[in-house]
């Protein structure tokens, strides 16, 4: 393909002046050719002709997670965040630090008495009893059983048990996992179909509990009152409830007055109940075979982002892209968006201060890397070596954070496209992401999370301004959207593609070779421009998730409002997507009306 590529190149006579602006245009054009489903015209299904073809997800996600291997491993390591090393020290750990041994060596595994499938004659007797087990687990944020969460109310604290309902996978999965499981660690075949079939009579058991349909009410006891409390026969005083929030607290005490509220009491009874008559040895078997079993052979890309996700995000924009013609490319939509949008009836002050903010935090990101996330992850200690380690440290350190601000989501949500881009890109194995497929592939996402960001609320349209009722109602009509959510949708898509289709002009504008790579993409089988390049791009992007009906028919309703989408495909009259009669115009509207 690279061969054709220089081939023509080469008869248009611009082989030794081609610059990297046009290798990377050209090459992703070349890419489309395996993308695309051609079998659509763009006129008529413009989403077929992007979307439609039938992906092998498998293989996508192995282009992804093959290119973030090659990042890593290209990257000098030097030039990362700590956060970013420590991240990039956990994946290293977890490619080749999950041995027994490892396993073995951690601090969890010894103060719980290890796991007895392994080594049953040598299990050391803790002590520990279920209560104080499950305590070493809450503490590292794994909430079996029930979960425990703490806050301070005034000058008291207030503990909430919340008993646990959650089925990850169905019955006869749990039992062929556990079977593959115990496999893995090479538990001898006559034992581990012992340790089988406790550990399957005991989730059998939990299950049965889950299923019971209890009222969703609360009950609430003073920390001394519920220490003495009995459930039918049961005491609690059975249980050595301050050791279990001794360790939950790191040595701290709960005071006889702070506040227990229980929800689903019955539900918790019947755990305790079913606790109480597990033996110790079940009990540990089922806890680090439900432990291990979503963590042995995942991937560890995966697990990369479901521990450490605010990190992993963060890397994913700053690995391998031009970071300066990225944050080049951001400060004009910026520009776009404070002359299009700034004092027009759409936003309101206070959404324009919060996409400002946005604005600039991915700005400084891409630059400088994010120095408040960096701080946080400060006191994190993570080596190569040991995966489990990591993990539980990781876990640990996850658990006592408090929850991510609805911007800093919302940073961490646009960070996700660029795996996307990573599973589009995968020939692109020496190429930094610079600005033309940064126009063409993040603008509009770029602008709709910049858009949006004007609201902390996941309401669709909250960072409309109410002074636009009328204009809204008026766009509702003209484009004939079914609900207000789609028209809400639609209203941000049209002004994304306006914010960056405005910029992408712009900077083409400034691209002494346009001309020269136009002509080039349009020698191609695919007989593209930079303007076809731009809609492509942009919804291929979108492609790899759900909802294809709904997206469908947006996208196809955003392109009957859009005369640069017509102009650009050449499409004609009668076609499905030529440009509506009266598009509606947005630009009417954009003016705030003063006299209303
Ligand atoms: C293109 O779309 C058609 C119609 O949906 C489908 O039958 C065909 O398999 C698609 N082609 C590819 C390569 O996926
Ligand atoms: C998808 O890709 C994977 C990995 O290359 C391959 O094993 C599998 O056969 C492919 N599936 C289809 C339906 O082409
Ligand atoms: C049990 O105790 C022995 C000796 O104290 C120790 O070597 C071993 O690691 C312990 N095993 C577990 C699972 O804690
Ligand atoms: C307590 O009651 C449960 C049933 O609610 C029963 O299975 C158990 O044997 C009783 N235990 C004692 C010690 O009486
Ligand atoms: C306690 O465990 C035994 C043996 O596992 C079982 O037969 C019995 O039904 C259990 N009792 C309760 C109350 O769960
Ligand atoms: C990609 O960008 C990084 C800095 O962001 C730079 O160190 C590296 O040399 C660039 N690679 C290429 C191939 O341009
Ligand atoms: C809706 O649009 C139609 C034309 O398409 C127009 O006749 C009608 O007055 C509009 N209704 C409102 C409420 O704006």
């Amino acid at each position: 393909m690279l061969v054709s590529l220089f081939c023509v190149l080469w008869l248009v006579g611009a082989c030794h002046s081609v610059s990297i602006v046009e290798q990377d245009v050209l090459r992703f054009g070349q890419e489309l050719e395996q993308l695309l489903n051609t079998t659509f015209s763009p006129c008529q299904d413009f989403f077929g002709y992007v979307c439609g073809r039938t992906a092998n997800q498998t293989l996508r996600l192995q282009q992804e997670q093959l290119r973030f291997q090659q990042l890593l491993r290209l990257n000098n390591p030097d030039k990362l965040l700590a956060m970013e090393q420590q991240l990039l020290n956990f994946y290293k750990s977890c490619q080749s630090g999950r041995s027994l041994d490892s396993l073995m060596s951690t601090q969890l595994y010894k103060s719980s008495g290890g796991w007895p499938a392994l080594e049953s004659s040598s299990i050391n007797q803790t002590g520990l009893g279920w209560l104080g087990l499950l305590s070493q687990f809450h503490e590292m944020g794994a909430p079996y059983f029930f979960e425990t969460r703490i806050s301070m109310q005034s000058n008291k604290r207030l503990v909430t048990l919340q008993p646990d309902v959650t089925r990850r996978h169905t019955l006869r999965k749990f039992e062929q996992r556990v079977g593959e499981l115990l496999q893995s660690f090479g538990v001898e075949q006559s034992r581990a179909h012992i340790v089988s079939l406790e550990v399957l009579s005991l989730e059998r058991n939990r299950r049965d509990i889950i299923k019971t349909e209890r009222i969703d009410d609360q009950v609430q006891f003073s920390y001394a009152n519920f220490k003495r409390c009995s459930f039918g026969n049961f005491s609690m005083s059975r249980l050595d409830w301050d050791a279990y929030f001794r360790n939950l607290l790191g040595g701290k005490m709960l005071k006889p007055t702070d506040a227990i509220v229980v929800r689903q009491l019955p539900r918790l009874v019947d755990y305790i109940q079913l606790l109480q008559n597990t033996s110790m040895h079940r009990l540990l078997n089922w806890i680090w075979i439900d432990y291990l079993i979503d963590i042995v052979t995942a991937d560890c890309q995966q697990l990369a982002d479901i521990y450490a996700g605010d990190v992993y995000a963060h890397l994913l924009q700053r690995l391998s892209t031009d970071r300066v013609q990225l944050t080049q490319m951001y400060a004009s939509i910026g520009r776009a968006y404070k002359a299009q949008l700034v004092g027009s009836v759409w936003i309101d002050e206070i959404s324009e201060q919060s996409s400002k903010r946005f604005l600039s935090q991915v700005m400084h990101i891409m630059l400088n890397g994010d120095e408040y996330l960096d701080a946080a992850y400060q006191d994190l200690q993570l080596g190569r070596r040991n995966f489990y380690r990591n993990m539980e440290k990781l876990r640990r350190f996850q658990h006592n954070r408090p929850p991510p601000s609805p911007a800093a989501l919302q940073l961490r949500q646009f960070a996700r496209g660029f795996e996307t881009i990573y599973g589009l890109l995968p020939k692109q194995q020496h190429q930094n992401l610079t600005a033309p497929l940064g126009y063409v592939l993040l603008a509009e996402r770029f602008a709709r999370h910049l858009v949006a960001a004007g609201s902390s609320s996941r309401t669709p349209g909250a960072w409309r301004s109410m002074d636009s009722d009328r204009q809204f109602a008026q766009f509702v009509n003209c484009s004939k959207t079914a609900t207000n959510t789609n028209a809400h949708e639609l209203l941000l898509n049209t002004l994304a593609q306006r914010l960056a289709g405005s910029s992408y002009r712009e900077w083409l504008g400034q691209q002494p070779t346009a001309n020269r790579v136009n002509v080039l993409l349009a020698a191609g089988r695919l007989q593209l421009s930079l303007q076809r390049l731009y809609f492509i791009g942009n919804l291929l992007m979108e492609c790899p998730e759900g909802q294809q009906e709904h997206k469908r028919q947006l996208q196809h309703t955003l392109l009957r409002n859009t005369p640069e989408f017509s102009e650009a495909f050449n499409c004609r009259f009668g076609d499905a997507l030529y440009v509506q009669p009266q598009p509606c115009h947005l630009a009417e509207n954009l003016a705030r009306n003063v006299s209303a």
